[in-house]
């Protein structure tokens, strides 16, 4: 019987794909950083490499299966083929993490043997101040270019604009936004979706935020939300050493 995800990648191989939402295809070692988390091969999220060891990506992306069935794979723009396969043994969820309200969307993955660096697989600097709130970052993934859930066939990219957050807590309200998240408005037929989520979002080079979540449905024109890196810092450096 075939998985809907067969189905979908089925699907993809036959339909004319656009965007992470709006995006650009990457070129192979345009963001070295970026992994591939699969389920039984299947990408499920994406995620940053920060070192040999680790990968950063968000913690809602755990309940999707065991370690055991959980690879990491780096350096490919191709969702389905090529890349350097890692197992994994740690998939640790921040402690106070919360589903419902997605604070403290984070998590730390530990990869078996040390992932090989070259031109195409690079980690990313964390950042050692906050960024600039006015800025643009740029956004990557795997994840689905319409909906529902058409996975993409490549790594995507599109830039953000980053709102501060008083601007998004006034926009979003009742809905809390965090001092330890970022908010970015991207334009309508823009931003993050399904697979998206652990993704980076890179601002000079520098891992700003984790994907967390697309406000109402993807590409909405509204806000996407980021974990954001800065906080988190002890955390990360507490969990992988
Ligand atoms: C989780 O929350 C508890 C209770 O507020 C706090 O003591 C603890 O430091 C938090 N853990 C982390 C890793 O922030």
């Amino acid at each position: 019987m075939l998985t809907q995800l067969q189905i979908l990648l089925f699907c993809t191989a036959i339909t004319p794909i656009f965007g992470i939402f709006g995006g650009k295809t990457a070129e192979l070692g345009q963001f070295p950083h970026v992994a591939s988390l699969r389920l039984n091969n299947f990408h499920f999220c994406s995620g940053s490499i920060i070192s040999e060891k680790f990968i950063l990506t968000s913690a809602y992306c755990k309940s999707r299966g065991s370690i055991e069935l959980i690879t990491a794979v780096v350096g490919t723009i191709h969702q389905v083929n090529g890349g350097d396969h890692y197992n994994i043994v740690k998939y640790l969820n921040h402690e106070n993490w919360t589903q419902a309200s997605l604070l403290n969307d984070i998590a730390i993955v530990e990869v078996k043997t040390p992932i090989r660096f070259n031109k195409f697989v690079q980690p990313i600097r964390l950042p050692t101040k906050l960024f600039d709130d006015k800025g643009i970052a740029t956004v990557s993934g795997f994840g689905t270019v319409s909906y529902p859930n058409v996975p993409s066939k490549y790594l995507m990219w599109v830039d953000q604009r980053i709102l501060g957050l008083e601007r998004c807590r006034i926009a979003n309200a009742p809905v809390i936004v965090y001092d330890s998240q970022i908010c970015s408005h991207p334009d309508a037929g823009q931003g993050i979706c399904e697979g998206d989520i652990g993704g980076a979002l890179v601002m000079d080079g520098t891992l700003i935020g984790i994907a967390s979540k697309s406000t109402y449905y993807c590409g909405s024109g509204l806000h996407d939300f980021y974990t954001n890196v800065y906080f988190y810092l002890d955390w990360v450096t507490n969990n992988s050493n």
